[in-house]
C-alpha cells in the first residue's frame, strides 16, 4: 500500500504533482493510501507510530519507488476544472475519487459525461457544495473598519472574519480584490486567510482565529436588512436556505431576523390595511362622484369658490384623473389677497387632498413662517389639479405636466383668480407661469419682480420649493434658499403696498 500525505488545504497542485508521480509509476487507485497531515502536523486515521512513519518520508516506505518528478499527464480540461473545485472541498476522501476518475480517464475520455457513473456524481456533489461555500462567502463576508495599516493614512483598513465549510479562500480572494480593489482588508478564516493592502494579495493556509470586533458599519448592515427585508414575502425555509444559521454569529444584521420573523404577520395585516385604502380604479370614482354631487341636497351655492372646488371633484378635463386619487383644488381665504400657484400635487398632496402639505410644502410653510406671512390669510392652489406620475415599484414618481394639460387645467385656474380677485398672484416655478401668462420666458429672467397683470392685479414670479429640495450641493442650497427667502419678503412687502 503506497501512504501518501497531503497537507489537504485546497492546493490543487499538491494534489496533482502526488498524482502525477502515481500514474507515472502505475499505481492503481486501490494501492494509495491518502492521508492528510492536520494543522498539528499530525496524519488524520493513522496511529502515533504509523503517523510518524508516513511523515518521516512523505509518501510512506513505498515512496522511493516513485519518480521524482512526473511529466504532465494529458486530461480533458473539465476534468481540471472539476478537480479544482473538489481539491477545495474539505471531504477526506476527495484524493482519492479524484484519483480514481484520472485513472479512469485514460481509457474512459467520456467518463465526465456519463452523469449516472458513481464516481461522477460524487465528485459532481462535492463540486457543487464547494460553489455554494464560495457564493456563502461572496454574499457573507461583512468587513469591520480596523485602524488603518497603509502608512500613508490613505487606504482605510477593514477586516473580516468568515467560517467557510471548506478550502475556499484562496479560490474566492481574487474576487475581494476586484471587488475592494481601493481599500486593505485582511478576510481571515479557520481555514485560511487573505489579504489585500492595494500591491498584493497574500493567501496563507493557516487557521486563524477569531478576534472580537464591532464597529459602526454593524449598525449599517441592520438598518440596511432591516429595510429592504419584506415581511410579506417571507418564507422561513427559503430564507434559511438561503442565508443558513451558521452563517448568523457572523452577520451583524441577522440578530435582527428573529424578531422580524415573529413580527412578520402583524406588519402584512398592517400592510394590507393600508393598501385596502387605495384609490378604486378612476372610472369607478368619477361615476360615484357625479351621482354624488348631483343628488347631493347640500350641494354649494353655484357661483362660489365652494361650488367650483364641488365641481372641480369630477374634472376629467384631461386623462390625469384617471391615475390620481382625487381633485386637489386650491384652498384658502376667499378674500386673500395674494395668491401662490404651484406646478400640480405631489404624492402626499395627492393623497391628502390638499395643496402643499408634503415635503415642498414644509419649504413653503418655513419660508412664509420666516419671512412672517401668514398661511391662513392666503389663497394656495395649482396651475394643475391632479398628481401627475409614473408608478415605479412602490414609488409614485413625480412626473411634470405637459403643455396641454396645464392649458386644460387653466380654465379651473383663471376662475380661482376670478373669484378671489387677489391683488398679487405669486407663481412659484415655470409651471405656474406658464399657467398664468402663457409665456415661457426663462425663469432666471423674470423672477424676483413685480409685472402688471389685468385688471390692476400683479404677478411676482419665483421658483418653486421643490426646486429647493432637488439642488444637492449644500453651499448652492443655502444660497438659493436665502434668494427664495428675499424674494418672499418681497412678496410680503409688495402685499402690503397693495393692500
Ligand atoms: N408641488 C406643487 O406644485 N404643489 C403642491 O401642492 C405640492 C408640491
Amino acid at each position: 500500500m503506497q501512504t501518501i500525505v497531503l497537507r489537504g488545504r485546497g492546493e490543487f497542485t499538491e494534489w496533482r504533482d502526488a498524482a502525477r508521480r502515481l500514474m507515472m509509476a502505475n499505481v492503481e487507485p486501490q494501492a494509495i493510501d491518502w492521508r492528510i497531515e492536520d494543522e498539528r502536523g499530525r496524519l488524520t486515521g493513522l496511529d502515533e507510530a504509523d503517523g510518524q512513519r508516513a511523515l518521516s518520508g512523505i509518501g510512506g516506505p513505498a515512496d522511493a519507488l516513485l519518480p521524482a518528478t512526473a511529466a504532465a499527464i494529458h486530461v480533458p480540461p473539465a476534468f481540471i476544472e472539476l478537480a479544482e473545485s473538489v481539491i477545495c472541498h474539505s471531504e477526506p476522501a476527495r484524493f482519492a475519487l479524484l484519483y480514481r476518475l484520472l485513472w479512469r480517464i485514460r481509457t474512459e475520455r467520456n467518463l465526465l459525461q456519463i452523469v449516472s457513473d458513481a464516481d461522477v456524481i460524487a465528485a459532481r456533489r462535492l463540486e457543487k457544495s464547494v460553489r455554494r461555500d464560495s457564493h456563502k462567502m461572496k454574499a457573507f463576508v461583512r468587513f469591520k473598519e480596523v485602524a488603518s495599516t497603509d502608512p500613508t493614512g490613505r487606504r482605510r483598513s477593514f477586516f473580516a472574519w468568515f467560517e467557510p465549510d471548506h478550502y475556499i479562500v484562496a479560490r474566492i480572494a481574487p474576487f475581494f480584490r476586484r471587488r475592494f480593489f481601493d481599500m486593505d482588508w485582511v478576510i481571515a478564516t479557520p481555514k485560511g486567510s487573505a489579504a489585500w493592502d492595494g500591491d498584493a494579495l497574500t493567501v496563507t493556509d493557516e487557521p486563524a482565529v477569531k478576534p472580537e470586533l464591532t464597529d459602526v458599519t454593524d449598525d449599517l448592515w441592520r438598518i440596511y436588512y432591516a429595510n429592504i427585508f419584506n415581511p410579506a414575502r417571507l418564507k422561513v425555509k427559503a430564507m434559511t436556505a438561503e442565508m443558513p444559521k451558521k452563517y448568523w454569529k457572523n452577520l451583524p444584521e441577522a440578530e435582527l431576523i428573529p424578531d422580524l420573523i415573529a413580527n412578520a404577520e402583524a406588519k402584512v395585516i398592517e400592510m394590507a390595511e393600508r393598501a385596502a385604502s387605495q384609490p378604486p380604479a378612476f372610472h369607478a370614482r368619477v361615476q360615484e362622484r357625479v351621482a354624488a354631487d348631483l343628488a347631493d341636497p347640500d350641494a354649494p351655492p353655484a357661483g362660489t369658490l365652494e361650488a367650483l372646488k364641488f365641481e372641480a371633484r369630477r374634472c376629467t378635463l384631461c386623462d390625469l384623473h384617471c391615475k390620481a386619487t382625487q381633485t386637489v383644488f386650491g384652498e384658502g381665504s376667499e378674500q386673500a389677497g395674494v395668491m401662490f400657484v404651484g406646478e400640480q400635487p405631489g404624492d402626499q398632496e395627492d393623497l391628502a387632498g390638499r395643496p402643499f402639505v408634503g415635503p415642498a410644502g414644509r419649504v413653503f410653510d418655513q419660508v412664509l413662517n420666516e419671512v412672517g406671512i401668514d398661511r391662513e390669510g392666503l389663497y394656495v392652489t395649482n396651475a394643475v389639479k391632479h398628481f401627475k406620475y409614473e408608478p415605479r415599484g412602490k414609488k409614485r414618481i413625480h412626473q411634470k405636466p405637459n403643455q396641454s394639460e396645464i392649458q386644460q387645467c387653466r380654465w379651473w385656474l383663471k376662475q380661482e383668480v376670478d373669484l378671489v380677485q387677489p391683488k398679487l398672484v405669486v407663481a412659484m416655478g415655470a409651471t405656474a407661469y406658464f399657467a398664468l401668462t402663457d409665456q415661457k420666458d426663462r425663469l432666471e429672467d423674470v423672477r424676483g419682480r413685480p409685472f402688471g397683470m389685468t385688471e390692476g392685479r400683479k404677478l411676482f414670479v419665483t421658483v418653486h420649493p421643490s426646486y429647493l429640495l432637488r439642488i444637492p450641493d449644500a453651499a448652492r442650497k443655502a444660497q438659493e434658499m436665502d434668494r427664495f427667502t428675499r424674494e418672499m419678503t418681497m412678496v410680503r412687502e409688495l402685499a402690503t403696498a397693495l393692500q
